[in-house]
């Protein structure tokens, strides 16, 4: 875990999820509690988080309860591993949650310096619509930009005023304004769907992101809200076996890749191969360690039979990386393909959403 801190402006990231379960004070996730659990909650991929007894209460009992996750549109494409915090969202939909998702773009001008027009642009042009083709349902999702939900920036003034500038210090470690303007609106994001009605909700987060969610926590509780949940997910890593972002450029997956993109990303990625052909027919190889079978656990093989069949032979050597790889190279050209068309529907729906 390196320094041993996580924030949300750095990224040294976890290696022992345990270990910060702990260190973090989070509730670990006990699949049991929560029905029909997606691919990330049955395969252990979703491993912690706060206020979790509360939500699969209200999910169970079908109390109200909302789920809302937000994104800054600093950039024209969203990663792979962004479908974990959709999968996640949907899930919360399907089984009853009121769902918000915002486009953080005052966020991204006090931080990012992103002007509001582009934000404004990319988000319709490419957010929104990826996240209806990933399974938001277009109808029923609130969707909303920070810049124009005056309810948010209201409650973010009123809010200022409930945490000290030494609390910052002691969550994100430095506090320059444009970061506590940033998490000020942020806590009121995520408060504000209890304006009209005070519920529990959840928010699905990267562990990085927790600060943010003891912020609010800690906020909700002076201002008489419900304290936010949160579900926390492992990382996706880059195909080269990076979770740092920033060291993953051009082995990472991005939603809308090419089929060229593809092919040439999967046959660079980190397996659990031996360096032989021969030798891993006689060795075997280590699926734990393996880029692309962290894929099709995460996203790409549904069938747990199926994928456990593709790991057995994989450890008895039956299975070669360059196999593997041309199976994983048409499971994702097939996603994509899909996910494209979902894609070119879901622009219509946006703009019919935010006609100007
Ligand atoms: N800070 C988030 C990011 O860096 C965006 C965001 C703003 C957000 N408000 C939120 C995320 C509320 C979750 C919940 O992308």
């Amino acid at each position: 875990m390196g320094k041993g801190v996580i924030d949300p402006w750095s990224a040294d990231l976890p290696e022992d999820y345990k270990k910060i379960v702990k260190g973090f004070g989070l509730d670990s996730f006990d699949v049991k509690g929560f029905p029909n659990p997606n691919l990330l909650m049955r395969r252990g991929f979703v491993f912690a988080g706060r206020g979790l007894k509360q939500i699969s209460y209200c999910l169970n009992q079908k109390k109200p309860f909302y789920s809302l996750t937000g994104i800054m549109p600093t950039a024209d494409k969203i990663h792979f591993g962004t479908k974990s915090v959709i999968d996640m969202i949907s899930y919360f939909q399907k089984h009853g949650a009121d769902t918000y998702v915002l486009i953080a773009d005052l966020e991204a001008a006090a931080t990012r310096k992103v002007d509001l027009k582009e934000s404004r642009k990319r988000a319709l042009k490419i957010h929104i619509p990826c996240y209806i083709a990933l399974g938001l349902d277009a109808k029923k999702t609130k969707f909303y930009f920070q810049s124009e939900n005056n309810d948010v920036t209201n409650l973010a003034f009123q809010l200022s005023n409930k945490a000290s500038l030494n609390e910052y210090r002691a969550i994100y470690g430095k506090a320059e304004p444009s970061r506590i303007m940033a998490s000020v609106l942020q806590v009121a994001d995520i408060l504000h769907p209890q304006l009209k009605k005070k519920m529990p909700g959840v928010i699905p987060v990267g562990i990085d992101q927790d600060p943010h969610i003891r912020l609010s926590r800690d906020i909700a509780k002076r201002s008489g809200f419900v304290l936010p949940g949160s579900i926390n997910f492992k990382f996706l890593p880059s195909l080269s076996g990076n979770i740092k972002m920033s060291k993953s450029e051009g082995n990472s997956l991005y939603l809308l890749d090419n089929d060229e993109e593809i092919r040439k990303k999967v046959s660079r990625a980190l397996t659990g191969g031996q360096k032989t052909a021969q030798e891993q027919k006689e060795k075997g190889g280590n699926p734990e360690k393996d880029m692309l079978f962290e894929l099709f656990r995460q996203h790409l093989i549904k069938d747990d039979k199926e994928l456990k069949q593709r790991e057995e032979d994989y450890k008895k050597g039956k299975i070669l990386d360059s196999e593997n790889k041309e199976f994983a190279t048409k499971l994702l050209v097939k996603f994509m393909r899909d996910f494209r068309k979902k894609f070119e529907k879901a622009k219509k729906q946006t703009a019919k959403l935010f006609k100007e």
